[in-house]
């Protein structure tokens, strides 16, 4: 395995911060008398409880979670949504006004959203407009040396002169464009850049295809981010996983809020899951449909162009994207216009829905004109 040394990557206060601490952490049993936290004894103003504070490290969701995603339980992160885990992820490893991320657009809009908010330079690659696959050749000058973080260690030890390239975000299936990113083409960019290499895998469960998770032990700079909010069909509970070695976990928990995961959560992802089999069954029935949008699709005239996908939506390409979306917003059909994203002129994301909502939308759409 090529050594990466997290300690040179991660923001140097963040190396010798601790992590916020509470009486509770010291003290693991479940019985007793809890009057360390200035909570409200007598109970809750609702008919649930939810007088305590939440476990700040969700010992037994990470437990189970990460027995059923085969990993150690350090070496999972958990967070309000995935979008959490982003933030927390760039807030330990990226240095505000200095360092920088490299996104591949079209993509997901979070991880640009979230180091704008930190004042992080965002490198954005354009993905080959034939295939939306990523051009190696193009990303590495763009790197330039900065990637190799060894090279610029300060003699004083974990210093970084320069604003580097910390982290490369790729989104696998991507979103909005709906394909898997190369197997290829990742492992080339895991293997020749020296900073974090996130594989966001929130579609992944769609897709078929073997999870990146698996090569974890392979790459000390690989991150797997994962949700609850697609096919557990989980997105109000606001659950988000990051997957990484220990060492970057334990920046993260570091840095965290506190009680970022309420208990309501906490019960909830356990009942998730629990139940595996639930979420077999509304992929195999997505799947079904997203055969039905796409056959449908096709035969409809107003459609040029429907793009594969290895995810639960559909991008697909119009003439005047923004007048198919405007007469569909009309009938009560709402879909993503993705018209103003770089190299998506023209197209339009619609999530595959239940049989009725597809069927809806497809009466719609066939009697625009
Ligand atoms: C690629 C990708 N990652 C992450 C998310 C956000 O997930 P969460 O609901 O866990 O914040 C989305 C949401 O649409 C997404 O498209």
């Amino acid at each position: 395995m090529k050594k990466i040394e997290i300690n040179n990557l991660v923001c140097p206060h963040v190396l010798n911060m601790k992590a916020y601490s509470s009486a509770r952490m010291e003290y693991d049993g479940k019985d007793g008398v809890f009057l360390d936290a200035n909570e409200n004894s007598l109970g809750s103003v609702t008919s649930e409880i939810h007088n305590r504070y939440p476990d700040p490290l969700q010992s037994d969701l990470k437990k189970e979670i990460a027995n059923v995603y085969n990993v150690l339980p350090n070496q999972l992160f958990l967070g309000n949504g995935s979008d959490e885990c982003i933030n927390v992820l760039i807030q330990a490893f990226c240095r505000s006004g200095l360092d920088k991320i490299v996104q591949f657009s079209p993509t997901f809009s979070m991880y640009e959203h979230a180091a704008k908010v930190m004042n992080i330079e965002v490198v954005d690659v354009l993905l080959n407009e034939s295939d939306f696959q990523i051009n190696t050749n193009e990303l590495f000058p763009t790197l330039g040396k900065s990637t190799n973080t060894s090279s610029l260690k300060d003699e004083n030890k974990n210093e970084i002169k320069q604003g580097v390239v910390k982290i490369i975000f790729i989104c696998s299936p991507n979103n909005p464009t709906g394909n898997l990113i190369n197997k290829n083409d990742i492992e080339f960019i895991l293997t020749n850049f020296d900073g974090l290499v996130v594989i966001d895998e929130a579609y992944q469960d769609f897709s078929g295809n073997e999870s990146w998770l698996n090569r974890l032990h392979e790459f000390q700079n690989l991150v797997v981010i994962n949700t609850f909010s697609k096919s557990f069909g989980m997105a109000d509970a606001r659950l988000g996983m990051l997957f990484a070695n220990s060492e970057i976990i334990h920046f993260m928990n570091t840095i965290k809020m506190p009680y970022n995961i309420t208990q309501h959560t906490i019960q909830l992802g356990l009942e998730a899951i629990r139940n595996l089999s639930k979420k077999q069954a509304f992929i195999i029935e997505l799947l079904k449909e997203k055969r039905y949008l796409n056959t449908e699709l096709n035969k409809i005239s107003t459609v040029k162009k429907v793009y594969p996908s290895d995810t639960n939506f559909i991008l697909f390409e119009v003439d005047d994207a923004n007048a198919v979306y405007q007469y569909l917003l009309s009938n009560q059909v709402i879909i993503r216009n993705r018209n103003s994203a770089p190299l998506l002129k023209g197209c339009l994301r619609v999530s595959v829905g239940t049989k009725q909502e597809n069927e809806k939308f497809i009466e719609v759409l066939k009697n625009y004109n």
